[in-house]
């Protein structure tokens, strides 16, 4: 999919209108890979060496992704405020390892990269000294939450095939994600008002709608044409009934039973 254009309109790193809004995002992204190291927290429930490999390295990179985005901080002269509610709302942990997936890994990191590298890599201002510097770090993240969503990606469609039911609430909770960010987006559009960067927003939100609903489409739980209201209204039942159990689900570790067949002692 094309990349977001904000036309060359970036922030202005001496105003203090626009370091406030650059720090509010950066708050947001220093938060969320805070809690990216937790996802260390799945090595626990890893049902496969292939998964604790993964899970094992990503949280050694979300903790260097969290100290260099406390770099940039640092280079930027800001300093950290507390997370947005909604932010601290969608990086809790979902111990239910199909919605952690699907959720955290495939849309979430997605939603992530989308802003790492379509929002700050395009209009931090490259005339600041240090930005130069700070884009070479953002990319190095951007490539490693690739990786993240692909792994992501990946379980969602073994997930998927195993369980086919599951698209039901996958699509479901789909539909209630992007029907939040319009209102978050219009919530920042009003606060912002004409801001050369922030007026992009509501397109930005539209581009990235369209980036996730063609990411489930290519997973295979999102249909060629929307589904009609009865459908989306029973899928989103489904989808928040599923989430509301996985708020109780604990995890179930494999590894110790499995290793010796991982390891290829036993067929
Ligand atoms: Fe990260
Ligand atoms: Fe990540």
């Amino acid at each position: 999919m094309a990349e977001f254009d904000f036309a060359g309109d970036t922030f202005d790193l001496t105003s203090p209108e626009d370091r406030r809004i650059v720090r509010f995002v950066l708050s947001q992204a220093l938060f969320g890979e805070a809690t990216g190291v937790y996802c260390g927290k799945s090595l626990y429930a890893a049902h496969n060496l292939e998964a604790a490999r993964f899970y094992l390295r990503q949280a050694r990179q979300e903790l260097a992704h969290l100290e260099l985005f406390a770099d940039i901080f640092r280079d930027l002269e800001l300093t950290p405020e507390p997370p947005h509610w909604v932010i601290r709302l969608m990086s809790a942990h979902n111990n239910y390892y199909p919605l952690k997936v699907f959720m955290e890994h495939a849309v979430g990191e997605g939603m992530v990269l989308d802003i790492f590298r379509d929002v700050l890599l395009k209009t931090l201002p490259d005339a600041h000294p240090k930005v130069a510097d700070i884009k070479k770090k953002l990319v190095v993240v951007c490539r490693e939450e690739e990786e993240h969503v692909a792994w992501g990606e990946k379980e969602t469609r073994r997930l998927l095939a195993a369980s086919p039911w599951l698209r039901h609430p996958f699509y479901g909770l789909l539909e209630l994600q992007l029907s939040v960010a319009p209102m978050v987006a219009a919530a920042f559009a009003r606060r912002a008002g004409d801001h050369r960067v922030m007026r992009h927003l509501p397109r930005f939100v539209e581009h990235v709608r369209k980036r996730v609903w063609a990411q489930g489409q290519a997973l295979g739980f999102v249909p060629a044409e929307r589904p009609a209201l009865p459908y989306r209204v029973f899928a989103m039942s489904w989808g928040v009934l599923l989430f509301l159990r996985s708020q109780f689900a604990r995890s179930t570790s494999t590894l110790e039973k499995t290793y010796r067949a991982e390891l290829g002692f036993e067929a």
